[in-house]
């Protein structure tokens, strides 16, 4: 039996997607910083994916994807009543979340809807939660009333100015670590420059930083160690370590090489779908 798509919605036409997915079990333990491996038919490969929200008692969970590649490609042509093949999670250590009194929360491009899901869990502990989100332009802003419902404080930044400050999510980031008082923790998920850039901003104010590392995964678990990252001269495992890292601490130059190592055979599987697609009349 596969896992059902009970809804679809596709929050930026051709690019990003919502997906609600019937998962009871993981709904049931999922937490802020978790993620699922999700396989959509049994000759597809395995992509970990973060849960974005989950509804314990209605038994779902939220996912929120960039098309990519062939396996996000493939997953665009299900449709609500549709089903993926295999969800396994929740998997990853889930988001350190205690009541420690102001936390900024920076997500950029999908990374807003992980973002969202780890701001609700502070906002519970009884943070104080200060979100800034950005986008290239207006119409690629996410998860803005759903962050808004429960955080009094988004702030936005849009490369163009169509929305909010003219510039970049950091500058924003700089700005309220120059007037708050005190800022105990600034959790940055996005693109890697993003949370590289990020991490350059709180250096020089010695504010704690959490980034989640989007590391190449294979299984998910800790067997395969194709998620192997450098974290303050250690190797670790993404997967299982992670995904969230003190950021300060992070080998980013060798995260961008290995997110790459497999270009070549993505473009080429991503011109095979293409070929299948066009066959297919999809
Ligand atoms: C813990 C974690 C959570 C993630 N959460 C999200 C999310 O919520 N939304 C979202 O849009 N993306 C998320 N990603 C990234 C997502 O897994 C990749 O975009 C996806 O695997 C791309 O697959 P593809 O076949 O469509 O593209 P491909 O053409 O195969 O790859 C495009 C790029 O995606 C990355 N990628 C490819 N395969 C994998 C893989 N098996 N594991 C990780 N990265 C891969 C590589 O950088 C690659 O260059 C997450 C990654 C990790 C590690
Ligand atoms: S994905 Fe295999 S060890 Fe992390």
């Amino acid at each position: 039996m596969g896992y059902t798509i009970l809804k679809k919605e596709e929050l930026i036409p051709g690019q990003t997607t919502m997906m609600v997915i019937e998962a009871p079990q993981i709904a049931k333990k999922a937490k802020p910083g978790n993620f699922v491996m999700l396989r959509v038919s049994e000759h597809g490969e395995r992509i970990p994916l973060t849960i974005a929200d989950c509804d314990r008692e209605a038994g779902t969970i939220t996912i929120v994807y960039l098309v990519v590649g062939k396996t996000t490609a493939e997953m665009n042509t299900l449709q609500q009543g549709g089903e993926f093949m295999d969800v396994c999670g929740p998997l990853g250590r889930p988001t350190h979340i205690e009541k420690s009194g102001t936390v900024v929360c920076v997500g950029g491009g999908t990374g807003i809807a992980a973002m969202h899901h780890i701001a609700k869990g502070h906002v519970e502990a009884g943070n104080r939660v200060i979100a800034i989100i950005g986008a290239r332009s207006k119409n690629l802003l996410l998860f803005c009333t759903e962050l808004s419902s429960f955080c009094p404080e988004v702030r936005i930044a849009t490369d163009d100015g169509s929305e909010g400050h003219k510039g970049f999510v950091t500058e924003v980031l700089k700005d309220i670590l120059e007037t708050e008082d005190e800022v105990a923790e600034v959790v940055a998920i996005g693109p890697v420059p993003m949370m590289e850039a990020v991490c350059r901003v709180t250096l020089p104010f010695g504010t704690k930083t959490t980034v989640s590392l989007n590391s190449i995964m294979v299984d998910g678990i800790g067997m395969c160690g194709a998620c192997r990252c450098t974290v303050g001269g250690k190797t670790l495992f993404a997967c299982v370590d992670g995904p969230e890292f003190d950021g300060h601490q992070v080998d980013f130059a060798e995260l961008k090489t290995r997110l790459w190592q497999f270009k070549k055979q993505e473009e080429e599987s991503m011109e095979l779908f293409s070929k299948e697609c066009q066959c297919n009349g999809r």
